[in-house]
């Protein structure tokens, strides 16, 4: 089964074509950065009109990277939600025209799903039931996963913790940009990160007081813009960042409480509700620190780790196909009635 993927719910332009949900024959990812980056974060309006002139290009690069045309593709998948109205729906109406005009079946995914989706790539066995952290600039989630077939054909999903602030990433973003860093600040943090030192400074992990498995990154940043007010702290570029010791101990400390809550939580999860394995997905999964740590407390607590390679953790479109293709083979089709849903969850 050929699919054609469509994931336009942030700021990347993506399509791509997976056979059989697994073998990759196109990836083609526009990424609008460059475009954001002066504006210190997504433009929502900026990056629909990006997406307008470029999905059309995109989809046409992934049949020709993949020597296919529109007639040889059995099914077309879209990105429904969550995300960025404007630009969910680019990608999804174009979707929709490609079904309509081609008599295509048409499916509607998760862009989450999609992220859960995306280490199935390079890892065809994955053990069930596993927990499945999900970070990115816009959610950080914890979902139970459990297989009834015992591979990707029938996943279910429940959440078992969120953010009550910000996503991880957006914690990144911001701590990028108050020290002057440009956008977007996960991946300069985590370079600048290594040449500092985790332990001189600091920061106390947020106290989730009750017993909900629930993360916060809000307190952590704001301890950053105290740290940046009390000693007068100019911007300063990745350069002169990069020869000052105490900033690239900052964004050590501030990297090493990011990772310590993200682990602590998933490991009460862990005690909790006894996984086979866990999943990490999401942009922030790119991180170079935390898959360290995750890899190495997961062999500690015997479960198996699965993490996506970097151009699996940024939006893509192969990672909806491969969902999407899950989503056809249980007969879950969409008309031309599918909405986007800038707030589409994924289970309760
Ligand atoms: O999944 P994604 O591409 O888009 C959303 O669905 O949000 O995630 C983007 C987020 C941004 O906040 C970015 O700063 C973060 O992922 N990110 C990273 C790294 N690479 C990207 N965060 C930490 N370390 C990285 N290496
Ligand atoms: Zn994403």
């Amino acid at each position: 089964m050929i699919v054609l993927g469509i994931e336009t719910s942030c700021d990347e332009t993506a399509a791509a074509i997976v056979r059989d949900g697994r073998e990759i024959l196109s990836n083609v990812i526009h990424s609008q950065v460059k475009t954001h980056t002066p504006y210190g974060g997504v433009v929502p309006e900026i990056a629909s009109r990006e997406h307008l002139l470029k999905i059309r290009p995109i989809v046409d690069r992934a049949f020709s990277d993949a020597g296919m045309t529109l007639n040889e593709v059995d099914v077309i998948a879209a990105t429904a939600g969550p995300g960025l109205i404007g630009s969910l729906l680019v990608g999804l109406t174009y979707a929709k025209a490609l079904s309509f005009s081609a008599k295509k079946p048409l499916v509607s995914v998760n862009h989450i799903e999609g992220h859960i989706y995306s280490i199935c790539f390079d890892h065809q066995h994955v053990e069930f039931p596993a927990l499945a952290l999900v970070v990115s600039g816009g959610h950080t989630n914890l979902f139970w996963v459990e297989s009834q077939s015992g591979d990707f054909q029938n996943l279910t999903y429940r959440l078992v913790g969120k953010t009550r602030d910000d996503a991880a990433g957006e914690a990144y973003d911001k701590v990028a940009k108050l020290l002057g860093l440009p956008y977007p600040g996960g991946p300069v943090i985590d370079r600048l990160a290594r040449l500092g030192d985790r332990k001189a400074v600091e920061f106390s992990k947020a106290k989730i007081s009750d017993r909900a498995l629930d993360f916060s990154f809000s307190g952590i940043k704001t301890a950053v813009l105290r740290m940046v007010k009390a000693e007068n702290l100019e911007p300063r570029n990745e350069e002169e960042t990069r020869r000052d010791a105490h900033r690239l101990d900052i964004l050590a400390g501030f990297q090493e409480g990011v990772v310590n809550m993200l682990w602590s939580t998933t490991e009460k999860a862990a005690a909790e509700l006894h996984p086979r394995s866990l999943i990490l997905s999401g942009g922030v999964a790119a991180n170079s620190r935390l898959k360290e740590v995750l890899a190495e407390r997961c062999v500690a607590a015997g479960l198996s780790f699965y993490c996506p390679r970097p151009i699996f953790t940024t939006d893509n479109a192969a990672m909806i196909a491969a969902a999407g293709t899950a989503k056809f083979m249980r007969g879950e089709i969409a008309d031309m009635s599918a909405d986007a849903d800038p707030n589409m969850r994924l289970a309760g």
